[in-house]
């Protein structure tokens, strides 16, 4: 009865088979833009005055010693954690202090976690597929009429992360490399407009690496995805970077090209110096 209900609202079951046009409002300014943001942990500045303008199409990195403040800022924009002052919109149309986790992610923020959490007994495909579903406990109605529009949009996401050959095998069997595309493929089936990626080639191959170089230089661009990306391997960051923000005690401490950053000497005590040195 319940399921007869469900299929009769049709807002309820179809409306994440359309893609509706993004609510996130660029002409007059950037995509993502945080002024002044500052939150205390128990009388602790971990992000102190932060300033932070990502444009629209834009690929970013962020890169920072540990506690730097790095994953902070992404709860910050995420709405996990709340910031005690500053702004935080995305676009110019949305206050993103003003919306709760879910309110935030249905604008079209991804984030994608460090650790894989693929469904390992599904396959590939189901695994886009069920990314696809905004209510998880659909999923029995969705496999029975999987229109073309979604089979077209798992196609398309398949062939960007380089999936499309393993499509029908269990994702249990991929590499963690395979399995972190997978699940940026799974963040890409809801076209979001912003993706945050925290450390994606922790624990990669080098080919992984450079594979992975490829779909976030590829994914960015106007009109498509804008990316942040936070990494630690400075050879990665070096090998996609355009912008570079360097975090430093919860605030930005240098920001540029990948070559002005990495002779900024204020860079290389805090940063760099000590990733050599290492
Ligand atoms: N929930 C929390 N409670 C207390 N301190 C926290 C919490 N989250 C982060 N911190 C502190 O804030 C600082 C910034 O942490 P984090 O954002 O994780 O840095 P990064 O990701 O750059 O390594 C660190 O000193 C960390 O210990
Ligand atoms: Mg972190």
């Amino acid at each position: 009865m319940s399921l007869l209900r469900s299929l009769a609202d049709r807002d309820r079951v179809f409306d994440f088979l359309v893609p509706a046009a993004s609510p996130v409002d660029v002409r007059h300014g950037p995509i993502l833009y945080l002024e002044d943001v500052t939150v205390s942990f128990d009388g602790f500045k971990a992000i102190d005055g932060l300033d932070l303008t990502i444009d629209d199409g834009e690929l970013r990195c962020i890169i920072g010693p540990n506690g730097a403040g790095k994953t902070t800022m992404m709860d910050i924009i995420t709405g996990k954690t709340r910031p005690d002052t500053g702004k935080v919109w995305f676009g110019s149309r949305h206050d993103l202090l003003a919306m709760n986790e879910p309110e935030i992610a249905s604008l079209g923020i991804g984030r994608k976690f460090q650790k894989p959490t693929v469904f390992e007994a599904l396959s590939v495909f189901e695994n886009l597929e069920l990314a696809m579903a905004a209510d998880k406990r659909i999923l029995p109605t969705l496999m029975a009429c999987l229109t073309g529009e979604v089979r077209d949009r798992i196609d398309e996401v398949l062939a960007t992360i380089g999936l499309a050959g393993l499509r029908h095998r269990p994702a249990g069997i991929l590499s963690h490399g395979q399995k972190q595309w997978l699940e940026i493929g799974m963040l890409l089936m809801q076209r979001p407009r912003l993706l945050l990626v925290d450390e994606p080639v922790a624990g990669m191959t080098e080919q992984e690496m450079e594979r992975t170089a490829e779909l976030l230089t590829g994914l960015a661009g106007a009109g498509k995805q804008s990316v942040v990306v936070v990494e630690h391997d400075m050879g990665f960051v070096r090998s996609i970077a355009r912008q570079v923000t360097v975090l430093h005690q919860g605030s930005v401490l240098a920001e540029g090209s990948m070559d002005r950053i990495s002779h900024d000497p204020k860079v290389i005590e805090v940063y760099l110096g000590a990733e050599e040195a290492a």
